[in-house]
């Protein structure tokens, strides 16, 4: 056995592309949290199952770390290496290898991005309907891995609904097929749910059978004006029981002057404390009608202070850009995010108690909230304040997200609503989950994974 184990994966695996330049390293070691310094030991970029394989057989002879690495967007350091891990890479792996006009499935290599999954579906008159601002260069294992939700989960659910089957390598170097795409499958444990939202801790994805829906049907965008809190979940009722709803989304005036800064357009005159943007079905102009009245009650009970309905596709993005652009927007300042959700039916308590808890505790510091309402789901996103070192601020942002936490827990709420756990939130599991519940994942891990090699120090505190 060579001494130095990264030549010998390079000797066993000639065709396997490794990368060991500092930009590299950089580039490949860090995901959109940009908290941790990345020190991988190098980059594998494999090019197919035999090569995955390979490099996590020689993981567990070689007790090396492996950081499964999707579009590196996640928002909770999943994919961050910072102790000398191979980060394996999978954008090589980015084809389409199937598409089954029966069965309505795409089977895809799990480097492909979201948006060419949207294409491929679209290319089929189908529509795979998981969605979100990062569909660019986010890929289809990482969303496997953190088990995406996005902006049209009030309609279409998380990730999870659409998976059909899963082609794993799991930690321990076997190559799982898990499902093998059938609806009906009464056999036992479903070990591909148990991968979807594992955050690369059990198995790498190598290969997806996705679900695909009929294309969505024709819609409006509509932006609303709000004139306070309460308002929000008395609209979304109203507009849930009248509307076939495809997304509800809201965000802060806070939220919307950093993304005009950012360059998005004004949507009017005048300041509201609060907007939502709605995508509804608009078939017909019976459904046209029936939102404009929604829209009408909404206005006459006080509930909505101004509002637009998009005319054209072009002013349908521009609307959407208001909400999709904000994390973008905000990313260069480096926000301490939380990612929280409780019942829908308990949200208005749960937004009295937490505006209060983040006037009280982040009295200097500006905080940017908003988030798919409409799931119980809300962004918090807390921006540094110059005075404050990052240490200081990130001790800070620790000691709130306690006391969050506690009140999550008081509401059953979780601390990781559609980010995942990660880095950043494995201090809070606790808050979400039993005991009992970590003890059993965790056996679950060493299950899959004996050696540890996958992922170590994310999700869990201890390995
Ligand atoms: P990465 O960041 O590369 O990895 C994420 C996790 O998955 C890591 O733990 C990694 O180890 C693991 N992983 C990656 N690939 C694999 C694989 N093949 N097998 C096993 N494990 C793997 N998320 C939402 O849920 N909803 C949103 O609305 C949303 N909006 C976003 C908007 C923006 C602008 C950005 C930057 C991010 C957003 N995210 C959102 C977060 C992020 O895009 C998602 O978590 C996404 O699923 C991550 O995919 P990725 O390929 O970038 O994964
Ligand atoms: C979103 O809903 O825009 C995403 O989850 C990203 C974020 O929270 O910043
Ligand atoms: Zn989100």
């Amino acid at each position: 056995m060579s001494d130095n184990p990264l030549a010998e994966l390079a000797r066993c695996l000639p065709d396997l592309r490794l990368l060991t330049e500092p930009g590299d390293l950089e580039h490949y070691g860090r995901d959109w949290t940009r908290r941790w310094t990345p020190a991988p030991l190098a980059i594998a970029l494999p090019a197919s199952v035999d090569e995955v394989l390979a490099v996590v057989r020689w993981a567990n002879r070689r007790q090396v770390a492996i950081v499964p690495s999707g579009g590196r967007t996640g928002l909770s350091g999943g994919a961050v290496a910072a102790r000398g891990e191979l980060v394996l890479a999978l954008e090589r792996m980015n084809r389409v290898l199937d598409f089954d006009a029966v069965d309505r499935t795409l089977t895809v290599q799990a480097g492909i991005t979201l948006q060419a999954v949207h294409e491929a579906a679209r290319g089929h008159g189908l529509a795979y309907p998981v969605d979100f601002a990062a569909r660019g260069s986010c890929s289809i294992g990482g969303n496997i891995a953190t088990n995406a939700g996005g902006i049209r989960v009030i309609r279409y659910g998380n990730t999870r609904e659409w998976v059909a089957a899963l082609k794993v390598v799991a930690g321990n170097g076997e190559l799982l097929e898990l499902n093998r795409a059938l609806i009906k499958n009464s056999s036992g444990y479903d070990l591909r749910q148990l991968m979807i939202g594992s955050e690369g801790t059990l198995g790498i994805v190598v290969e997806a059978t996705l679900k695909l829906a009929d294309p969505p049907r024709p819609s409006q965008v509509m932006l609303l004006a709000l004139p306070d809190m309460d308002a929000l979940m008395q609209v979304f009722a109203l507009f849930r029981a009248r509307l076939a709803l495809q997304a509800f989304e809201f965000f802060t005036d806070r939220a919307l002057q950093n993304v005009l800064a950012h360059g998005a357009q004004r949507p009017f005159d005048g300041d509201h404390p609060y907007y939502v943007v709605t995508e509804f079905d608009a078939v017909d102009e019976p459904a046209r009608d029936a939102a404009l009245a929604a829209f009408g009650h909404a206005l006459e009970q006080g509930w909505v202070s101004d509002g637009v309905i998009a005319q054209s596709e072009a002013q349908a993005a521009a609307l959407w850009r208001l909400r999709e652009g904000i994390t973008e927007s905000l990313a260069p300042r480096r926000p301490y995010k939380n990612d929280v959700s409780v019942r829908v039916s308990l949200v208005p308590a749960f937004l009295h108690e937490m505006q209060a808890l983040l006037a009280r505790e982040y009295p200097h510091a500006e905080v940017v909230w908003f988030g798919h309402i409409g799931d119980g789901n809300l962004h918090i996103n807390v921006l540094r304040p110059d005075e404050l070192s990052e240490e200081a601020f990130i001790a800070q942002c620790e000691h709130v997200t306690r006391l969050l936490a506690e009140t999550l827990q008081r509401h059953g709420g979780s601390i990781s609503a559609e980010h995942g756990i990660g880095l950043v939130k494995r201090s809070y599991l606790d808050s979400t989950r039993s005991a009992a519940e970590i003890a059993l994942m965790r056996g679950v891990r060493r299950v899959f994974d004996p050696n540890g090699i996958l992922n170590p120090g994310k999700l869990f505190v201890r390995d």
